[in-house]
C-alpha cells in the first residue's frame, strides 16, 4: 500500500482515518483494503461514497487490456454519494449535499470532442471503489431525488455515453426506429431507455432470450438473438430497416448492423468489445448515404442535459445487482462473465 499512500495525501494536520477501498494492485490482482482518506484540494469537494457501479471500462482495466495502466489504482468512474468536506474555494452550501459524479475529466472547450488531456474518472486518478474520493467541484451535480443511492450510482458514465450516442450524434428522433445492440451492455440497456422516453421504436439484440424478454417489458418492440446465424436477415425483413443503430460490441457482426440500417442511417459506436470488424464493405457505406459516427463519453453540457432528461422522464436505471465492497470481485466476475441486465453496484 506505501506507492498508493503516497498518492492520496493524507490530511494535514489531522492523523489521517484510514477507509476501505477495493485497490487493483496489479492486473487481475483486486483485494479490499485500507488508504487513507483523502483531503479535498482547492476547488474541490469530499464525497462519502453511498454506492459506485461498475463498467466495462473497469473490467478492461483488471484484465490489463487499458492505455494508461498504473498500479495500485482504485477503479471505478461511477459513484453517488453525500458532500462531506469542501476545499478552499468552495462554498459550504455544498456540505450534506447529496451528489452524482461526472466521471468525464477535462473535457475541454469544444462540443464536438474532447481536449487531448481529457480523462475518465477511475485511471488515471483513483476512482469511486472506496468509501471516500475528492473531485473537483464542478465534476458533481444534485444527485435526481427520484433516485435510490444505488441507481444515482448506475448512471453517470452509461447514461452520458448513451446520450451523446442517441441524441448529440445520431440525432435520434421521436418515431425513428433505433437498434440496440447487446442490450445486457450497461451503456445499451440506458439508450433502450431513453429511446422510449423520446418516442423513438427502439428494438434490441442480445445472446439471451430472458434478457431479450426483460427488455421487451422495458419498451422495445422486438428483439432478436444475435449469436443465430443469419439473424439480421429475417429480423431486418420484419422490423427494419432502421434509422439509428447503437452499438458497442464491433467485431465480425458490424457488417450485419450496416445492412440493417435504413438509407441515410446513422451508426453510432462507442465501444469494440469483439474487437475491429474484419471487414468493412464502403460500398454499402457509400452508396446508401450511411453515417458512421464514433463517440466517447460527453461534454458537462452533455451530462447537465442528460441528468435533466433522467429528471423530465422519471429515469431510473436498472440495477442487475448490489454488493457489498468485500464482494467487489464477485460484481466483476459477473460482468466478465456478461451475465448482468442492468448494472453492477457496489454499496458501500
Ligand atoms: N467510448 C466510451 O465512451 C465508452 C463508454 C461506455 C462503454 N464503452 C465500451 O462499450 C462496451 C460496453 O460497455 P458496458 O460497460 O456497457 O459493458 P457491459 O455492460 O459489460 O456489456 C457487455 C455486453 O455486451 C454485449 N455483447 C457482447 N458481445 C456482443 C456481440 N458480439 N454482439 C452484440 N453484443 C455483444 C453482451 O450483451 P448480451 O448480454 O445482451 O448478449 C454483454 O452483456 C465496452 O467495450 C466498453 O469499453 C465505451
Amino acid at each position: 500500500m506505501v506507492a498508493l499512500a503516497a498518492r492520496i495525501r493524507p490530511r494535514a494536520g489531522i492523523s489521517p482515518a484510514d477507509v476501505k477501498a477495493a485497490v487493483l494492485q496489479g492486473i487481475n490482482e483486486l483485494v479490499v483494503d485500507t488508504v487513507p482518506q483523502p483531503a479535498p484540494k482547492s476547488g474541490e469537494v469530499l464525497v462519502r461514497i453511498q454506492a459506485a457501479a461498475l463498467n466495462h471500462r473497469d473490467v478492461w482495466i483488471k484484465i490489463g487490456q487499458y492505455a494508461g495502466l498504473h498500479f495500485p489504482i482504485i477503479p471505478g468512474s461511477d459513484g453517488a454519494g453525500t458532500v462531506v468536506e469542501v476545499g478552499e474555494g468552495v462554498d459550504s452550501a455544498w456540505m450534506e449535499r447529496e451528489v452524482i459524479i461526472n466521471p468525464s475529466f477535462d473535457w475541454g472547450h469544444s462540443e464536438r470532442a474532447q481536449e487531448p488531456r481529457f480523462t475518465i474518472l477511475g485511471l488515471p486518478h483513483h476512482g469511486t471503489l472506496a468509501e471516500f474520493i475528492r473531485v473537483p467541484l464542478s465534476q458533481v451535480a444534485p444527485k435526481p431525488s427520484h433516485l435510490s443511492w444505488e441507481e444515482a450510482a448506475a448512471l453517470p458514465l452509461a447514461g452520458l455515453t448513451a446520450f451523446r450516442a442517441l441524441f448529440r450524434r445520431a440525432q435520434l428522433q421521436p418515431h425513428e426506429r433505433v437498434l440496440i445492440n447487446g442490450i445486457g451492455a450497461g451503456t445499451a440497456l440506458i439508450a433502450l431507455q431513453f429511446a422510449v422516453a423520446a418516442g423513438a421504436l427502439p428494438c434490441v439484440t442480445s445472446s439471451t432470450p430472458s434478457k431479450l424478454e426483460k427488455a421487451h417489458e422495458l419498451g422495445a418492440k422486438a428483439g432478436v438473438l444475435y449469436n443465430l446465424p443469419d439473424w439480421h436477415v429475417e429480423f431486418g425483413r420484419h422490423h427494419g430497416p432502421f434509422d439509428v443503430i447503437v452499438d458497442s460490441a464491433g467485431g465480425s457482426g458490424f457488417d450485419h448492423l450496416i445492412d440493417l440500417a435504413a438509407p441515410g442511417g446513422r451508426i453510432v459506436f462507442f465501444g469494440a468489445t469483439r474487437g475491429n470488424p474484419p471487414e468493412l464493405s464502403m460500398r454499402k457505406v457509400f452508396w446508401r448515404q450511411l453515417s458512421l459516427l464514433g463517440t466517447t463519453m460527453g461534454s458537462p453540457a452533455d451530462f447537465a442535459d442528460m441528468v435533466d432528461f433522467v429528471k423530465n422522464h422519471a429515469i431510473r436505471p436498472v440495477v442487475d445487482t448490489v454488493f457489498p465492497l468485500e464482494k467487489a470481485s464477485e460484481a466483476f466476475q459477473r460482468m466478465e462473465r456478461g451475465e448482468q441486465f442492468g448494472k453492477l453496484v457496489i454499496r458501500l
